[in-house]
């Protein structure tokens, strides 16, 4: 059989392209099962963005190239509610529980009274609208944030780059669900950031400089109201759905249907649910959620139990504030009482002093907790701390405890006595007793001393550090010989010890010693992100280290760079960018460069080409095309970077047929990869302005 050029439209292609992703996106983000590698997912991904960047007037807003787009230029604006987000009222024991029971119950008279009872996620609450299109599939419209209840903020830009969020419901969900006929609907969730993201994010955080976020509801938070969205791309947030509205009124006859109605439409619904005829059944279940509540990957601080009718909700009504058909059953903090010993002052990398509270140890839900970060001295200040002082410290779902406040001291127990003096931070560096320094306006004081011990030991460990260039053996106790012995006075050091300088060292071996030069001799190859990373530039973490490795190849490229030249890297703004320039123009930061340099350290990557568009994807083409040869083809594909086959496989990112198209054209249709026409291959192999 053979076809007509006409018959190859690259509308088709990239909307089976379109449907394809769609369909591996739900199974990899909302049911965390997916059938394919990530490798296959971002081939697709990018075979559709080509095909896209061909064809411009195809690109439409539900494409799943389309989650991150430009930023909104005004700033976020004030939308009014379908109908107002309240809040819920909260019952923090059994007796609560079972007072709000018996309201139900009094209230609902003769109607049924069943419980949907579903996790309460520690996040923040999102509403997201979709309109049903003349094609009959519903699109994303706008995601607003709960706001003070009444109007929330319009974060559409960042709730379209949660990858769990559908951007387009087909017309075939809509009737699996049995919402044919709706003009649009809204699904209200809650946005959390799973804690690893978060842990990630703070690491990232550390890495660069900047401050951390105290927990994953403040990041999730911060993030969604953030003005760039590539960086609401990178924090991975998660929406879980637990309404279902249409024309604001709730979709379904009871809550338990309209969550199973959210997941028939591609929302991701939390799995830990369940419905309760008793209050014995809800304590049943809390018990079970509370037992689970550490092996979740994300948040949680209790349980919200709805009345599940709708009818019966109706009857019940609303207070001011909170429905009366709900409740929120709030888990205890996981948290203890116990006595700050010692107030510390450590320093960071960047000379940064920070309070640390020494407390006396308690065990908080598994784990022996011994210190808690203070941040600084505002924070001192805000909770009254002292030497001495009783706390309540909270473990949340941060690696690092809190102290969440103050409290007396509890009966019968004793301890040192509190300090009558409030804390105050002290005017120089505990370590090096360099003046510290406080800048205009900001609460932090900074050790200016670059050879400050402290600072050394913190670098030291950050540059030794796995993620950075991976100096195994290279702890704590060791660099601390290393500085007191005097053998190293900066990183650069660290490439000149020898054997014998070690063996001297304290509990250091000849095999340990041997393997520590080999880790070190090995971290030379590291590479220029690594590095870049590992000498310290302020709010150079991993990602924009890696990013400015790609666009200039080399160390010597990027410290010859100018602000304007940096700034033309993603993701590298004019703070970034005077935070680049300050370091290299700083000539103690030169002499370290030249000495890595000098020792053999390498300071350059590969430069990522801009211009191979077509790097990674594999052609076959078929036919006789209007206006090239075969050959000509091959030619022009293989110098954008692209492999030409001569057999159609499932590896195959795109056929190229023209007329007399044989039965590879069958075969890409069959395997569903696919077919452009020439026209479309000219298109994407324009060069793009970027
Ligand atoms: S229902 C009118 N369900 O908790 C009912 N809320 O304290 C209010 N939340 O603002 C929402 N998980 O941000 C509901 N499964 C869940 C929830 C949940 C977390 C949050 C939500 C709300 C707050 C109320």
């Amino acid at each position: 059989m053979t076809h007509k050029t006409s018959e190859i439209s690259s509308e088709e292609a990239i909307e089976a392209l379109r449907e394809e992703l769609r369909y591996h996106e739900h199974l990899y983000y909302v049911l965390d099962a997916p059938v394919i590698s990530d490798a296959e997912y971002d081939a697709k991904m990018r075979a559709l963005r080509v095909l896209e960047e061909a064809h411009p007037e195809l690109v439409t807003e539900d494409s799943p190239t389309q989650r991150v787009g430009g930023r909104p230029a005004e700033g976020f604006r004030k939308v009014t509610h379908s109908r107002p987000m309240l809040s819920l009222d909260n019952a923090y024991n059994a007796e609560e529980l079972q007072a709000w029971d018996r309201r139900v119950r009094e209230l609902a008279g003769e109607l049924p009274v069943l419980y949907a009872a579903e996790l309460k996620l520690d996040g923040l609450s999102v509403a997201i609208h979709y309109e049903v299109q003349a094609s009959g599939d519903a699109r994303l419209m706008r995601g607003l944030t709960r706001g003070d209840g009444q109007t929330g903020e319009d974060v559409t830009s960042n709730v379209r780059t949660i990858r769990s969020v559908p951007l387009l419901v087909t017309e075939e969900k809509l009737r699996a669900a049995g919402m044919a006929g709706v003009a649009g609907f809204e699904v209200r969730g809650e946005v959390v950031m799973p804690i690893a993201s978060f842990q990630r994010m703070n690491e990232e955080r550390e890495r660069a400089g900047q401050d951390l976020a105290a927990n994953p509801r403040n990041a999730a938070a911060g993030t969604l109201r953030t003005l760039e969205p590539n960086i609401v791309a990178q924090r991975r947030l998660d929406c879980y759905a637990y309404f279902l509205l249409v024309g604001g009124e709730y979709a379904a006859a009871g809550q338990a249907a309209s969550l199973e109605m959210l997941e028939k439409l591609g929302f991701r619904v939390n799995p830990h649910r369940t419905t309760c005829g008793t209050v014995e059944e809800i304590l049943d279940f809390l018990e079970r959620m509370e037992a689970m509540r550490s092996t979740l990957p994300y948040e949680i601080d209790g349980v919200v139990i709805k009345v599940d009718a709708q009818p019966t909700q109706l009857r019940l009504g609303y207070t001011g504030r909170a429905p009366r058909w709900a409740i929120a059953y709030k888990f205890a903090a996981r948290a203890a009482v116990t006595q700050v010993l010692e107030i510390e002052v450590t320093v960071g990398r960047t000379g940064k002093l920070s309070p640390v509270a020494v407390l006396r140890p308690v065990g908080i839900g598994g784990t022996t907790v011994e210190r808690a970060g203070l941040f600084n001295a505002d924070e001192v200040a805000r909770l009254g701390v002292r030497v001495g002082s009783w706390v309540r410290v909270e473990r949340g779902g941060d690696v690092i405890p809190k102290i969440a406040e103050v409290v007396p001291k509890p009966e019968g127990e004793s301890g040192i006595e509190e300090s009558v003096e409030p804390f105050r931070m002290p005017d120089a560096c505990p370590v090096c007793g360099t003046i510290a320094r406080q800048a205009e306006g900001e609460v932090d004081r900074y050790c200016v001393n670059t050879d400050c011990p402290a600072r050394l030991l913190q670098s030291l460990l950050y540059f030794a550090h796995r993620g950075v260039m991976n100096i195994d053996g290279l702890g704590e106790a060791l660099i601390q010989q290393l500085l007191d012995s005097g053998l190293v006075r900066s990183i650069a050091d660290l490439y000149t010890l020898n054997e014998e300088q070690l063996l001297k060292l304290e509990r250091v071996g000849k095999k340990s010693a041997q393997s520590l030069l080999e880790q070190i001799e090995r971290s030379k190859q590291a590479g220029l992100a690594r590095l870049l990373m590992g000498v310290g530039i302020r709010f150079v973490g991993e990602r924009t280290a890696e990013l400015l490795a790609g666009a200039f190849g080399s160390m010597e490229a990027i410290a010859a760079a100018g602000r304007e030249e940096l700034e033309m890297v993603d993701e590298v703004g004019p703070k970034v960018a005077a935070s680049i320039r300050e370091f290299f123009e700083n000539e103690r930061n030169q002499a370290l460069v030249e000495r890595l340099r000098a020792v053999g350290v390498k300071m350059t990557a590969e430069k990522k080409q801009r211009s191979a568009e077509l790097a990674g994807m594999t052609f076959v083409l078929t036919g006789s095309f209007p206006t090239m040869s075969r050959e000509e083809a091959k030619a022009r594909i293989e110098a954008a970077g692209g492999k030409v086959s001569g057999s159609v496989s499932k590896k195959t990112s795109f056929v190229v047929a023209g007329e007399e198209a044989g039965s590879k054209l069958d075969k890409a249709q069959e395997l569903g990869v696919p077919v452009i026409d020439e026209a479309t291959l000219l298109a994407m192999l324009e060069p793009k302005a970027k």
